[in-house]
C-alpha cells in the first residue's frame, strides 16, 4: 500500500455551475487512469445532512448560525472519513467542502467566526471553484427541476460569487476555472492543472 498521503481533491461553485459534471469527469478520468479514487460529497447523506437538505428546502426553519454549524459538524464527520481513505491510499474527491460554507454561510454570518468553526477541515491539495455566471446556473437549475432551494435567488448568488472570487486570490490551490464553456473544454484545463501540479506524481 502506497505510504504517501493520497490527494485530496475539492470541487466548489455555485448551484447549476457545473461543479458535479466536473467532480464525475475528473473521477472518471483518474479511475481510467488505475487510480484508486473516491467521490463524495456535503451536504452528505448522514443523519446531519438529512436535517441540512430540510433546511435548504424550508422544510425545516433554522437560524443562520445554527445551519453555519451543522455544515460544521456534518463536515467534521465526513473528515473522519476522508482521512481514512486518504491514508489507505484512496485520492479523494469531493463535490463541495468548506469554502462552500466560506462563501455561502458568510452571506449571513461573520466569516471569521466561520472559519473558526471550520477550523479542524482538512486544507484541500487543490480546489476548483466552477466559475459560471449566476443568470446561466440559474437557467440551468430551472430546467432541472421545480423547486427552488435557499441560495438559488440571482442577487443572493452575486454574493456567493464574489467570496469564492476573493477566496480564490487568498487561499493557496484554488484555481478559478470560467466554467461557462463546454463541459470538455472545461474538464481539460482542471486535468491540466492536477498533471501540472505533481500530486500524481510517483503515484501509479
Ligand atoms: P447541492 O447538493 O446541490 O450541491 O446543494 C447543496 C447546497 O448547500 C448548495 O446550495 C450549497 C449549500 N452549501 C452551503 O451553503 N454550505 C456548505 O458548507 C455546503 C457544503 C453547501
Amino acid at each position: 500500500m502506497n505510504k504517501r498521503r493520497m490527494p485530496f481533491i475539492v470541487f466548489e461553485g455555485l448551484d447549476g455551475s457545473g461543479l458535479t459534471t466536473q467532480a464525475s469527469r475528473l473521477h472518471e478520468w483518474l479511475s481510467s487512469k488505475g487510480y484508486e479514487v473516491f467521490l463524495t460529497k456535503e451536504p452528505t447523506d448522514g443523519l446531519i445532512g438529512s436535517l441540512i437538505r430540510s433546511a435548504l428546502r424550508r422544510e425545516l426553519i433554522i437560524d443562520p448560525d445554527t445551519l453555519a454549524l451543522l455544515f460544521a459538524a456534518d463536515r467534521t464527520l465526513h473528515t473522519k472519513e476522508i482521512s481514512k481513505l486518504l491514508n489507505e491510499g484512496v485520492i479523494v474527491i469531493s463535490d463541495r467542502y468548506r469554502l462552500s460554507s466560506f462563501a455561502f454561510q458568510s452571506i449571513e454570518v461573520e466569516l471569521e467566526w466561520i472559519r473558526k468553526i471550520n477550523e479542524k477541515a482538512l486544507t484541500p491539495d487543490l480546489t476548483f471553484i466552477i466559475d459560471t455566471p449566476p443568470l446561466i446556473c440559474l437557467r440551468r437549475i430551472q430546467k432541472q427541476r421545480f423547486h427552488m432551494e435557499l441560495y438559488e435567488e440571482v442577487d443572493k448568488l452575486e454574493r456567493i460569487r464574489e467570496v469564492y472570487h476573493r477566496l480564490a486570490e487568498e487561499e493557496r490551490g484554488v484555481f478559478l476555472i470560467d466554467g461557462n464553456r463546454p463541459e470538455n473544454v472545461v474538464s481539460s484545463d482542471i486535468f491540466t492543472i492536477l498533471r501540472d501540479s505533481g500530486l500524481l506524481e510517483g503515484l501509479e
